[in-house]
């Protein structure tokens, strides 16, 4: 929003509008450090940090995949799992942004499987500077990495990756690989969460406006 606007109720007014379309339904947005207040305001919870990394990279630090993981690039055809994998760990179903991504960056992925389950995915496009890796949906933090470096020996230039700040080896590996944290947003919900134990989490954002 323009400056000269700010500040003059018409974020609470779109936000109360998205609100009451969206009835009792559980909300999740990312906030920047400008729009946290707003959204305290409207009864958003705070959940966990989003570092942003990004940069060129310098090397693809040592990582160990657990044995039974094997990776493979993606196809059309694994489309629909994987738009299953990130709405269960995604906690809604969006299966258009996903397709959309996948066409954006012209089928560009890895898929991982485990004991011949897919156990993970990563998507990458290109956006703004370079390219963008995501979403990446994994079952932990280390098949998260072995996703990643996947991607990032198949790209050249400047790289960005969104990752939970609460993923904390991740963070690490990143910065070794060159992809420095530059700033960090903040995951937020409204409304009651079930704390369900999902077999898979999301490690990477499509971007911070759509989580
Ligand atoms: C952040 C933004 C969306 C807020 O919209 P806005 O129209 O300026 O906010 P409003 O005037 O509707 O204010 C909503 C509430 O938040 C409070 N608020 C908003 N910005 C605030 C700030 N910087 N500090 C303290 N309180 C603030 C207001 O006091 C108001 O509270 P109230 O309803 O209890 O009176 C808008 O300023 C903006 O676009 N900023 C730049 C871009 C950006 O960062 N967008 C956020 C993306 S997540």
């Amino acid at each position: 929003m323009d400056q000269a606007h700010q500040g003059q109720g018409i974020g609470r007014q779109l936000m109360n509008v998205v609100m009451s379309d969206a009835g009792n339904r559980v909300l999740q947005l990312v906030a920047t450090k400008a729009g946290l207040t707003l959204y305290q305001r409207c009864g958003f919870r705070e959940q966990y940090g989003i570092g942003q990394h990004q940069g060129t990279l310098t090397q693809i630090p040592p990582f160990s995949p657990r044995p039974d993981t094997l990776l493979r690039a993606v196809s059309r055809a694994d489309l629909d799992t994987i738009c299953d994998l990130d709405a269960v760990a995604f906690g809604a179903n969006r299966r258009p942004v996903v397709r959309a991504v996948f066409d954006a960056g012209g089928g560009v992925g890895v898929l991982a499987h485990r004991n011949g389950r897919i156990a993970g995915f990563a998507l990458a496009r290109p956006s703004g500077r370079g390219t963008l890796i995501g979403p990446i949906v994994a079952q932990d933090e280390a098949l998260a990495i072995a996703l990643i470096a996947y991607q990032l020996k198949a790209t050249n230039g400047f790289i960005r990756v969104d990752i939970p700040k609460n993923a904390v080896y991740l963070g690490e590996w990143l910065e070794a690989a060159g992809l420095t944290c530059v700033d960090t947003v903040t995951a937020m919900v409204r409304g009651d969460v079930r704390e369900e134990r999902v077999e898979s989490r999301v490690f990477g954002l499509v971007s911070q406006a759509l989580g």
